[in-house]
Order: structure tokens, then C-alpha cells, then sequence
């Protein structure tokens, strides 16, 4: 009798949480990147639309975790009170930590409630303005003749930045090409970059896209396996599968999460929320003009996105073992 008395009541709080959600506390939104970077970028662009679409009642925060290719920015959400008010929006670093931290503190299909898949972002090959080269062909020809001068930037290991360094210097056959330098997050390195601190990096194209046409850095491709040919700016660089890394297709994803446990009526309200925040003009113009494009398919919702995550997972595992030789 106690026991149900227990759980009526666990019940009621939870229902009666539910009906006040979100009330006046904030909602964070935990990136676990520096702040100005992709990462960061989708966050704040999302929290604006899911604000909206919660009737302006929700009180977005954003909060900067970074370290260790966000894995340490995803533990804090893994471990948060699931009351609704603590959310993660992670990229593919989400699926590709497994594979590189042996003591991950968190079991990335298990200690999470999947809310949606957010957006695909492409990533581009660029370097320093001062780097001697303008085509792909001549950057390559450059990275080889200079092996072991030369350093590429990322935002930690298993950092989208990291990822795209990885299989691109273990298609080239670039061992021991290159030095690789860690940031909190691709904002701080492209700092470097443009500053000429360091040579280059991969980053997606919603923190590049600007950059580029400011003539502040230099792009020489794209990682989709076809070039951006719908983009005004970027459909002038080739993809790295037509300048001969055959197969070469990486597009990077950013998905939103909550810890487990966060009450189902909550994660409805959040997921309902997100699925008219990616039907925003606003939104979807801005991500449309960075190169990013918005989903619009079953994977808004979450068991669909979990499945997505799954299948990443087990597909990134056999390619970082791979390339995981090309890590310094
Ligand atoms: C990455 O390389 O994983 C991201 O660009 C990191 C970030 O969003 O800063």
C-alpha cells in the first residue's frame, strides 16, 4: 500500500512538473564548444526559434562547456537534474567519441532522451591567407612538399574539426604531415587561423561561410561527395571526392538531447517546440545561408533520431580506427 502511495505521489509531481514547464527557470542549452563557433552558432540561432515556438514564454540559455571534443560539455548534461532544464545540442562528435575515449563517462544511447535532429552541415578544407596556394591541387601539392612543417587546427579529439582532419590526411596518405593544435572550439581557432597562427583546418561551413567571402581565410573544397553547386559562395569549390579522395563524404549533424529520466510530457513539449523552431523562416534562412540544411524528415523525432545516432556510431567506428594512425 506504501509503495503505491509512493508512487501516486511521484506521479502527481511529476504530472504537476509537467504542467508548469517551463515555468520562469531558464532552459540551458549546454554546447560543449567555446562560444562562436558552429556548434555555438546552431545553438543560438535554435534557442531564438524554439523560444518562438513556445510562445515567448520559455527563457533560452546558452552555456559554453567546452573540452575534450565536447565530451566534457555532454557529461554535464548526462548527469543533470532531467527536469527539462538542462539540454544538449551536440554534432557528430556525439557518435564519434566512442570510438576515441576509451573512459567515456556517459553511454551515448543510454544516459540521453533523443528530441530531434537538427540540421547536416558540410565542412570546408581551408587555410591561412598567406598560405601559397589557390586551388585544391596546389594546397595538397604544398601540405606534402612541407611535411612535418606544418599544423592543422581542431576543436579537441573527436571534435567535428578533428574527425575531418583525420580521414582527410589518412586519404592523402599525409603521415606525419602535419602537427595537430587543439581549441576549446572552431571560434577560437579560426581566430588563429585568420591571424595566421596556425596553417589550416576543417570546419563546417556555418562558421567558414563568412570567413571565406570576407577573404580572411582560403577555401580549397568541400567534404560532401558532390561540391555546394545550390550555394552562391561555395558552390566555386570542388568536393574532395572530384579532386580524387574517392568516397570521401562527410557531412556534419547536430542533434538536441536531454538527460534520461526528464519527464515525458516534458520531452513531447520540447520536441513539439523544436519541430516548429526547424519550420522557422527566420531559422531556416539563416542556416540556409551558412551552407546548413534543416531536417525535415522523421528524424525530428526521437526515435528516428536515435536510430540515426546508432547507425553513425557503428559506421565512424571502422573509419577513426583507421585513421586513428594519422593522430599525433
Ligand atoms: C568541431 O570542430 O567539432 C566544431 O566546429 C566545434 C565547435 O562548434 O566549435
Amino acid at each position: 500500500m506504501k509503495r503505491l502511495l509512493v508512487l501516486a505521489l511521484a506521479a502527481t509531481s511529476l504530472f504537476a512538473h509537467a504542467q508548469t514547464y517551463p515555468g520562469s527557470k531558464p532552459i540551458s542549452i549546454v554546447v560543449p564548444f567555446a562560444a562562436g563557433g558552429p556548434t555555438d552558432r546552431v545553438a543560438r540561432d535554435l534557442a531564438e526559434a524554439m523560444r518562438k515556438a513556445m510562445g515567448g514564454s520559455a527563457n533560452f540559455v546558452v552555456e559554453n562547456v567546452n573540452g575534450a571534443g565536447g565530451t566534457i560539455g555532454a557529461t554535464k548534461v548526462a548527469k543533470a537534474n532531467p527536469d527539462g532544464h538542462t539540454l544538449l545540442l551536440f554534432h557528430i562528435g556525439m557518435a564519434a567519441t566512442p570510438a576515441l575515449y576509451r573512459k567515456l563517462q556517459y553511454k551515448p544511447l543510454e544516459d540521453f532522451e533523443y528530441l530531434g535532429l537538427v540540421n547536416e552541415v558540410p565542412m570546408t578544407l581551408i587555410g591561412k591567407p598567406q598560405l601559397p596556394a589557390n586551388t585544391y591541387r596546389d594546397f595538397e601539392n604544398y601540405i606534402k612538399a612541407n611535411s612535418g612543417k606544418l599544423n592543422i587546427a581542431h576543436a579537441g579529439l573527436g571534435s567535428a574539426s578533428h574527425l575531418c582532419g583525420l580521414m582527410w590526411q589518412s586519404a592523402i596518405n599525409a603521415k606525419e604531415a602535419m602537427t595537430t593544435i587543439p581549441f576549446g572550439g572552431t571560434g577560437p581557432a579560426m581566430n588563429a587561423l585568420v591571424g595566421g597562427q596556425v596553417d589550416l583546418m576543417c570546419d563546417q561551413t556555418t562558421n567558414t561561410t563568412g570567413q571565406i567571402e570576407a577573404g580572411r581565410v582560403k577555401a580549397f573544397a568541400v567534404t560532401t561527395a558532390k561540391p555546394l553547386s545550390k550555394h552562391k559562395l561555395l558552390k566555386d569549390y570542388p568536393s574532395l571526392q572530384e579532386m580524387g579522395l574517392k568516397g570521401f563524404d562527410l557531412t556534419i549533424w547536430h542533434g538536441l538531447y536531454a538527460p534520461k529520466g526528464t519527464p515525458p510530457a516534458v520531452l513531447a513539449q520540447l520536441n513539439t517546440a523544436l519541430k516548429v523552431a526547424l519550420k522557422d523562416a527566420d531559422f531556416m534562412k539563416k542556416q540556409d545561408g551558412l551552407g546548413a540544411v534543416v531536417v525535415t524528415d522523421k528524424r525530428m523525432e526521437p526515435a528516428a533520431h536515435k536510430a540515426f545516432v546508432a547507425g553513425e556510431i557503428a559506421k565512424l567506428k571502422p573509419v577513426i580506427d583507421a585513421a586513428k594512425q594519422f593522430a599525433d
